[in-house]
């Protein structure tokens, strides 16, 4: 037997309409708020993804030489790729740009519970308007989604990376060497944060005075004792949050972020029913056009870890009903077989889902199979009926039959 790699899944039909469902109800949030759907390649040129982060996540992602000697990789994220089609292909396209986009991500981890080497993304990302309310509506879109999924329990929590950032750099901090730092501070992992701050030569009382910086959270009430460039952006967006009617938002100036290019307004979804992997959706605003050539552009957006956030609904235990097979049909005997598929045809040229006796089953046995595949009715075609003209239906909750006429047969299965 041939196994799945590691950190893979195969989804069964009933997972896929679960997923389906899910997926839908996030694609009509995003255009209710005007986001417009796009797709870039599942595989894209390697510097894509090192030209920020360095050469160093070649280890944390699926990257090879394809045939023609060019370095590719599997997307480890999508917004590298929005920002290169941006820089490619939209730059003229009227701003702000509000692009949304669903699909698989590859990251070489150690796979666990809510932790794949393939998940899915559902993300959104905002190019071209330099504001506060950019950030409040990638942030409104975002808890607007999370609330159409129906999970309950959710922390939403928002802080701002320019406070860090600045921290470090007036520490003496090169800029090319924050990213490092702030990755270790955003896995809290201070014991290996305090070296790298050391020999960047800060003193053991600045390292005092960031780790101090990481633990600040609370309420609104914080908004005030945030001071500079990034206090007053911050309030500016917790208005713009207030009138989009957000009040449920807890400030976290430990919100780093695990990816190099953020700059601004960081912010985060956990669900805690998830335990350590509770991380449902993440974002913020991020420097990327300038490194990929373009211009100087403001951009924010987050991405949905989806995977997780079925995860998390599951184990809220949401109950989900697949949708039903409107109707089975199957033929009492040889010689209305051919019938049965022309009836068939013509009910799913109306509209209706319908399946079909394909084994030639004996009419018990292709009951036993319409029950099986939960269609609402069974549609019973008889010689004695046909001649009539009609055929008789079997509601498969109740057990109820009745003859009705072959013209009205879709209104009948659809009533
Ligand atoms: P990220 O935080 O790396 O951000 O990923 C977003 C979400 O994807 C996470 O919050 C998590 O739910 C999910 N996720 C990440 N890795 C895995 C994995 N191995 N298995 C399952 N789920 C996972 C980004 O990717 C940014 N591109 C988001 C963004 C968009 N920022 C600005 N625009």
């Amino acid at each position: 037997m041939i196994q799945r790699p590691r950190g893979t899944r195969d989804f069964l039909p009933e997972e896929m309409e679960r997923r389906r469902h899910y997926e839908q109800i996030l694609r009509q949030v995003a255009c209710s708020h005007g986001f417009r759907e796009v797709s870039t390649p599942i595989f894209e040129n390697t510097e894509l993804f090192t030209a920020k982060s360095g050469p160093n996540i070649v280890e944390e992602i699926y990257s090879f030489e394809d045939k023609g000697g060019r370095e590719i990789a599997l997307r480890p994220e999508v917004t590298a790729s929005v920002i290169r089609m941006f820089i490619n292909e939209m730059t003229s396209a009227p701003r702000p740009l509000k692009l949304f986009y669903f699909g698989q991500c590859f990251r070489y981890e150690r796979p666990q519970s809510g932790r794949y080497r393939e998940f899915y993304q559902f993300g959104a990302e905002i190019i071209g308007a330099p504001n506060a309310e950019t950030d409040a509506e990638a942030i409104a879109l975002a808890a607007a989604m999370v609330e159409a999924l129906g999970l309950r329990e959710y922390d939403l929590k928002v802080g701002h990376i320019g406070i860090l950032r600045g921290q470090l750099a007036e520490l003496g901090v090169p800029a090319d060497a924050a990213g490092e730092i702030l990755q270790k501070l955003d896995k809290k992992l201070y014991d290996e944060a305090a070296p790298l701050l050391r020999s960047h030569g800060v003193q053991e009382d600045g390292i005092e005075s960031v780790f101090a910086t990481t633990q600040v959270a609370g309420g609104k009430e914080l908004l005030s004792e945030i001071g500079g460039e990034p206090g007053r952006y911050l309030n500016e967006l917790f208005r713009f949050l207030d009138a989009y009617g957000i009040d449920d938002v807890a400030i976290d100036l430990g919100t780093v972020r695990g990816l190099d290019y953020y700059t601004g307004v960081v912010f985060e979804v956990e669900a805690p029913c998830l335990g350590a992997e509770k991380q449902v959706c993440g974002g913020g605003s991020y420097t990327l056009s300038e490194v990929f050539g373009g211009e100087p552009v403001f951009s924010t957006g987050f991405a949905i870890g989806f995977d997780r956030i079925l995860l998390a609904l599951e184990r809220e235990e949401h109950a989900f009903d697949g949708k039903k097979l409107d109707a089975y049909v199957l033929p009492t005997g040889e010689e209305t077989r051919e019938e049965s598929f022309r009836i068939a045809a013509r009910l799913r040229r109306e509209g209706l889902s319908v399946d079909v006796d394909l084994m030639r089953r004996k009419m018990s046995k292709a009951m036993k199979q319409a029950a099986a595949t939960g269609a609402r009715f069974a549609v019973i075609v008889g010689s004695k009926d046909l001649a009539e003209g009609a055929v008789t239906i079997r509601d498969m909750d109740s057990g109820e039959q009745s003859l009705v006429p072959l013209e009205g047969l879709a209104k009948a299965l659809s009533a």
